[in-house]
């Protein structure tokens, strides 16, 4: 649940804004500053699965030699995945259990883990009940890999971001050294390339364009150039909610 956020008022009007996309395309990024500009919330899914990743991590169910699925899948009931909006940082934080792990989850360590955590059904259907209920009352913009085919099949508007693999990876790699973090390109771009054949060869929810989805290639946009384009395309189905 995304919590604290009081002061938003959104429309009647308000509509579904599903983003998906491959990894580090930067749909967060946009799909904040949207939500932002429309006054709605943001839930990054994401975060979700990442923070499944962080407990499994934690409880050791999984390291380079071994994935302990049954025993996650035991104590899924153990998860309480929070948000809370940060008025600081203008977006809701990933809590577990009550700890903030905003970025004990955007680790390499974690970014490594999380495709086969995420191809875990049980893990699925728990977080997906969970985003449903966030999009009751419409008036949010959530990103993730199933969002416009999965979790709302109903969206007003779906987005599908690309990006070549090299340029995401690039993205990736100079916001983790931002971040301090000591890695080499190359490790980032495997971790890219490998997320992206999981996430969409996987059996259950693969990452996949839904038909009604338009794409954005934004290897070569700028945050400005994709935040107007995807304000004009809410604004108009916004306008044809209202007078529908
Ligand atoms: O967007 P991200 O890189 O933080 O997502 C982390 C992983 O979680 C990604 O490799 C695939 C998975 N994921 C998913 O399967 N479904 C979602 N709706 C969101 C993320």
């Amino acid at each position: 649940m995304v919590e604290g956020d009081n002061n938003k008022k959104v429309p009647d009007n308000k509509i579904t804004i599903a983003i998906d996309g491959f990894s580090s395309t930067g749909k967060s990024t946009i799909a904040k500053q949207l939500a932002k500009a429309l006054n709605y919330i943001y839930v990054d899914t994401g975060a979700m699965y990442r923070a499944v990743t962080y407990f499994a991590l934690k409880q050791n169910y999984i390291g380079a030699e071994f994935f302990k699925i049954e025993k996650l899948i035991e104590n899924l009931d153990q998860i309480q995945i929070t948000f809370k909006f940060n008025n600081n940082l203008g977006f809701a934080e990933v809590y577990l259990n009550g700890e903030n792990i905003e970025s004990d989850i955007r680790t390499l360590e974690v970014s490594k883990y999380v495709s086969p955590v995420a191809a875990i059904s049980e893990v699925r259907s728990k977080l997906v009940e969970q985003q449903k209920l966030m999009g009751k009352d419409k008036g949010i913009v959530m990103d993730g890999r199933d969002i416009g085919t999965v979790v709302f099949p109903d969206a007003d508007l779906k987005i599908f971001m690309t990006a070549s693999a090299e340029t995401r990876a690039m993205r990736r790699y100079k916001e983790l050294l931002e971040r301090g973090h000591n890695l080499n390109y190359n490790d980032v771009l495997e971790n890219v390339t490998t997320r992206d054949r999981i996430d969409s060869t996987r059996k259950d929810s693969p990452l996949m364009k839904a038909e009604d989805a338009i794409e954005i290639d934004n290897s070569d946009l700028t945050i400005a150039e994709q935040l107007t384009t995807l304000l004009k395309l809410s604004k108009e189905v916004i306008e044809k909610a209202t007078t529908d």
